[in-house]
């Protein structure tokens, strides 16, 4: 019985890509089920990783054993994780998706540091709220389009090469099926991203590279992907998360991330997905009642 579970677990873990598992087992110490490394030996990337949902995606593959380049904008936010990470298998970089000079470097970075990649996670983004359609201005679109939709496309061109055969992309849309007023650019941008990946899951195909994105609701991260709210507004804007979700609560950075280590790791045979983790909010479904 116990031999089976064994073995099962062994294949279970070490079937997809790259072996990644290894199970121990101490017989004078009574049965001891060693779990090492999930992602141990793999390699990935991992735009706008130093705090958010990135964040929780790059902790997650550290955890598992992988060796990962993480992005990210502010020389603040990229300072503390670096101070945060410095234990661990991580190179902090940073590099401003909306910069053509930045995505070439930071390939260039990753060829010489990592070589060979297995995931790269496109999950970089930023968000302005302008309101109403009179308040959007030539300069919020173009930074928004820059970030989301432009560095994310560039990105991908960037880094294409060095993700092995049989590798993954997975980038991070938006569950944008519904509207949202206030947020045309951004939701513009990110649907941008969710046609571009589509069309590299068709041009990866003689390589196996698998490309999905993973389309987060209301996420509770410390700027819930929105630039420049205030405490109060991003208060409010839970608040609303919240009542508009059917779970009735907003979602957490290890759930995205879950679901993106599971797009990446172990849907071996989905491509061209968006999987949506937002508790039923685009599905559909109404809210509780009570
Ligand atoms: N939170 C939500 O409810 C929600 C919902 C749907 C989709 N999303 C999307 O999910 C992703 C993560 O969101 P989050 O809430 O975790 O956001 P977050 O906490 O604000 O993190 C965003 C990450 O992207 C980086 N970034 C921003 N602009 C960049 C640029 N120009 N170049 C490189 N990196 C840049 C940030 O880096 P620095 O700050 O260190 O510069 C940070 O690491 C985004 O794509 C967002 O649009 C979020």
């Amino acid at each position: 019985m116990v031999t089976t579970v064994l073995a099962d677990l062994e294949r279970i873990w070490t079937e997809p890509a790259a072996p990644v598992c290894r199970v121990g087992v101490d017989i004078a110490n009574g049965w001891e089920l060693e779990i090492m490394s999930r992602y141990a030996g793999t390699k990935a990337v991992v735009t706008g990783g130093t705090h958010g949902m990135g964040r929780a995606i790059v902790d997650a593959l550290l955890d598992g054993g992988a060796e990962v380049v993480l992005t990210g904008r502010s020389e603040t936010t990229v300072e503390k994780a670096r101070t945060d990470l410095a234990a661990r298998r991580a190179h902090v970089v940073r590099s401003d998706a909306a910069s053509m000079a930045d995505i070439a470097a930071l390939g260039a970075l990753v060829e010489d540091t990592l070589g060979a990649v297995d995931a790269v996670f496109v999950n970089h983004g930023i968000a302005e709220v302008d309101h109403v359609l009179e308040a959007v201005t030539e300069e919020s679109y173009d930074r928004q389009f820059a970030v989301n939709a432009k560095g994310a496309f560039f990105t991908v061109q960037r880094l294409a090469p060095l993700v092995r055969d049989g590798g993954a992309f997975v980038l991070t849309t938006v569950a944008n099926d519904l509207i949202f007023p206030g947020m045309s650019v951004y939701s513009g941008s990110k649907e941008a991203l969710r046609s571009f990946g589509q069309v590299f899951a068709a041009e990866f195909l003689p390589r196996r590279i698998r490309v999905n994105a993973v389309a987060p609701g209301f996420i509770k991260t410390p700027t819930m992907g929105v630039a420049g709210m205030s405490d109060a507004e991003r208060a409010a804007f839970e608040e609303q998360g919240s009542a508009m979700t059917p779970l009735q609560r907003m979602g957490t950075v290890e759930e995205v991330a879950a679901a993106a280590l599971f797009l990446a790791f172990d849907a071996t045979f989905t491509t061209g997905v968006e999987l949506a983790v937002d508790g039923g909010w685009a599905q559909g479904i109404p809210a509780a009642t009570s």
